[in-house]
């Protein structure tokens, strides 16, 4: 069985091809990164148009790259939410435009669910249902316990701000270019991570929430003490760079372990196991993040199942695999599924 999978929800035009035994036939990803570079973030109508002038050529290169052609596909994936719409159109469209013509299966699938389902291709059955999810991404940060393809029951979630934002707007703050996030992860190493004191929202509190928009005002008083008000990130030395980034990403990290223990334990009450912890989105390919949430199964006698760095990051292969997942038990949709800008899962 071989799935077509398309991504336009957000920065990434993305194609790629999997198959039923676990194997990328092919992943072809292009950034927009440089087009949206000089707006601080991404600009919803850039996206859209650059989706549309690329997406065609990538989707040809990754049947060239798999060595078929789409009579040899068995389904169309494509992203149908929650993205920005205009992307989403886009890679919805041709999806449905292919499947028509070449009478396929058409797959609308929720992109966290391509992010939740990354580590069942990757991992293989370690990744057996049910697992417990951490999903940190620029756009969404939850726990989620996996029960089935399409059974997610949410644990918990941010109430403002999601992780991958807060290191974005922490980055931006400091004057590093979007997105922020390996940035701050790369300069963190040279820093002293225990320089600044910052807070942990929510740490210790019941349930499994999370928060950041405090961490990031503390941040910007932090800055705002070394710079004064109005003053240029510019003029922040390296060092005081470094050690904000790591104190930072400490902070963080405190509190996803803090958020994911409780997790744990809801887990564990009702599957009678803590774990495995499965992590994906973009956060997860955070190294240091990843080393803390090793330590916290190692302790706790289960699993860190993390998806290669690539395939954390947004990409065709997660919501190929997904649209196979689905394709297998027959969840294939109509081609009037109409894209959703807001779909939780
Ligand atoms: O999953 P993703 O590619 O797109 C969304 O669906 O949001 O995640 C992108 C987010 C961005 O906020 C980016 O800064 C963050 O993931 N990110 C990281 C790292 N790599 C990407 N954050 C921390 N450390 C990283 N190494
Ligand atoms: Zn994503």
């Amino acid at each position: 069985m071989k799935v077509l999978g398309i991504e336009t929800s957000c920065d990434e035009t993305a194609a790629a091809i999997v198959d039923g035994d676990h194997t990328i036939l092919a992943n072809k990803v292009l950034t927009q990164l440089e087009e949206h570079k000089p707006y601080g973030g991404v600009v919803p109508e850039i996206a859209a148009r650059s989706h549309m002038d690329h997406l065609d050529r990538l989707i040809r290169e990754a049947l060239d790259d798999a060595k078929i052609g789409f009579d040899d596909l068995d389904g169309i994936a494509a992203t149908a939410g929650p993205g920005l719409i205009g992307g989403v159109f886009v890679g919805v469209m041709t999806a449905k435009a292919i499947a028509a013509s070449r009478k396929l299966p058409f797959l609308a699938v929720n992109h966290l669910e391509g992010h939740a389902l990354t580590a069942r291709l990757t991992e293989g059955a370690a990744a057996e249902f049910p697992y417990l999810l951490l999903l940190v991404s620029g756009g969404h940060c939850q726990l989620l316990a996996v029960e089935d393809v399409g059974c997610y029951t949410r644990l918990g979630g941010t109430i403002d701000d999601a992780v991958g934002e807060a290191f974005d707007k922490t980055a931006k703050m400091m004057g590093l270019p979007y997105p922020g996030g390996p940035l701050i992860e790369q300069i963190a190493k040279q820093g002293n991570e225990d320089r600044f004191d910052l807070p942990r929202p929510l740490k210790g509190r019941s349930g499994c929430d999370f928060s950041f928009s405090g961490l990031k005002t503390a941040v910007r008083k932090k800055i705002i003490e070394i710079i004064g008000e109005g003053g240029n990130p510019d003029h922040m030395s390296a060092l005081d760079k470094a050690d904000l980034a790591a104190s930072f990403q400490k902070a963080v990290g405190d509190v996803l372990i803090d958020r994911c223990k409780r997790a744990m334990d809801m887990f564990e009450e009702k599957f009678g196991r803590p774990g495995p912890l499965v992590v994906a989105g973009g956060v997860a390919a955070n190294l240091t993040l990843r080393a803390k949430l090793k330590e916290l199964t190692d302790t706790r006698g289960t699993k860190l199942l993390a998806p290669p760095v690539n395939l954390c990051t947004d990409n065709g292969v997660m919501i190929a695999w997904a649209g196979l997942e689905r394709l297998r038990l027959g969840l294939t949709d109509s081609l009037d599924f109409a894209p959703r800008p807001r779909w939780p899962l």
